[in-house]
């Protein structure tokens, strides 16, 4: 029994949508903070896969969500790529050393850094119901490598967007190299029992658009070419945050089987403008869920009657506000388990 997500994802539209929320494991839930009290660092617990998958497990166990996401980071890759990773409190990521500064071939890579990523998928697919969808994932290569390009995060990912004007070939080959281990990791994570994953591409929104085709398009393209081959029936769930105008080119010619929207584009917009029958992820905003107003029932149903047409897996725009109270995520799926489309 593939259950209601994995049936969406490959096309089928009922009358009931499946439900997960992007970073539905993390800091909203009392459980997740009571642990890290106890285990200490966000990146200890991403390695230590009975703790990983614990994590995992909490958002399923608490609201019955259609899909679990393997709990761990973008930022494994450039770990393993060879880049020294810490996470400092109050300042997001550091990665050492930095590639506007070095080249690639100054990083030793250490393949090591997924085995116990594997490990969590592995124990996450036994422990789960058969119904509930395990979710694997990556970041994509643009967005990955704005950190390993300025070692950290900025606002407008400035300095690999300047990479990419300056010394081209360096920011393809960085792109490349990150899409072969994209490759190899999310293999990886399918055949431990990942059943679908998601690319992330939370800054494609950046890019003018000659370089988006080239900077996003064409290295998300090449991931599921490949993902393709190897395991024909995962699907891929595309989410190139940011994207708005250039979402339908996005969604076909990447090849994704499902694709991912923000909070920013009108949903109606997005179910004319994308091919017929292509299953969609999203967009509830969620500084509407933190808010908690009396908007809230209202605009959820709204997403759902606009993608009613086509499959449509609700979730955010973007992962949920550490700061949201439980009862508007309580609310958010009442709202979607009572509507019928
Ligand atoms: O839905 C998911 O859980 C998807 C996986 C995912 C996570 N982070 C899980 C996570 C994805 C796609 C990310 C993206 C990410 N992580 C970015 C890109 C920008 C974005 O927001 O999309 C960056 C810069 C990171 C690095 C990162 N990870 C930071 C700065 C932190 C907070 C530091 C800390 O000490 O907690 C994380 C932690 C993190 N990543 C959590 C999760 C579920 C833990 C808890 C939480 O923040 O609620």
């Amino acid at each position: 029994m593939p259950g209601l997500l994995l049936d969406t994802l490959n096309g089928k539209r009922g009358t009931s949508v499946p439900l997960w929320l992007m970073r539905q494991a993390g800091r909203y839930l009392p459980e997740y903070r009571a642990l890290r009290e106890e285990r200490g660092g966000f990146l200890a617990m991403a390695y230590d896969s009975e703790a990983a998958c614990e994590i995992t497990l909490q958002p399923i166990d608490r609201f019955g969500f259609d899909g679990a996401i393997l709990f761990s980071d973008i930022l494994i890759v450039p770990h393993a790529i060879g880049q020294h990773l810490e996470f400092l409190a109050g300042e997001g990521p550091k990665l050492s050393p930095r590639l506007v500064d070095v080249a690639l071939d100054a990083l030793t890579r250490d393949p090591s850094r997924y085995e116990p990523i594997y490990e969590t998928v592995r124990l996450c697919r036994q422990r789960l119901p058969e119904t509930v969808t395990m979710l694997g994932f990556a970041g994509s290569p643009w967005t990955v490598a704005t950190y390993m390009v300025a070692g950290e995060g900025s606002r407008d990912q400035h300095e690999a967007r300047a990479l990419s004007y300056r010394d081209p070939a360096k920011l393809d080959a960085i792109l490349q190299r990150i899409v072969t281990e994209t490759i190899e990791y999310l293999s990886g994570q399918i055949e431990a029992g990942a059943e679908a994953v998601q690319l992330f591409d939370s800054w494609a929104g950046s890019l003018a658009p000659d370089e988006f085709e080239r900077l996003v398009i064409a290295p998300n393209a090449a991931i599921v070419a490949a993902l393709r081959e190897r395991h024909p029936a995962t699907p891929v769930i595309g989410f190139p945050k940011g994207a708005g105008e250039k979402l339908p080119a996005y969604a076909r010619e990447t090849g994704v089987q499902a694709v991912g929207v923000d909070e920013t584009l009108d949903p109606n917009w997005v179910a004319r403008e994308l091919p017929a029958g292509m299953p969609v992820q999203g967009n509830f905003d969620p500084l509407l869920l933190l808010a908690g107003s009396d908007r809230l029932e209202s605009r959820a149903r709204d997403v759902l009657e606009a993608f009613a047409d086509r499959p449509h897996v609700f979730n955010l725009g973007h992962g949920i506000d550490r700061r949201t109270p439980i009862g508007h995520v309580e609310r958010l799926i009442a709202t979607v388990r009572g509507f019928k489309g």
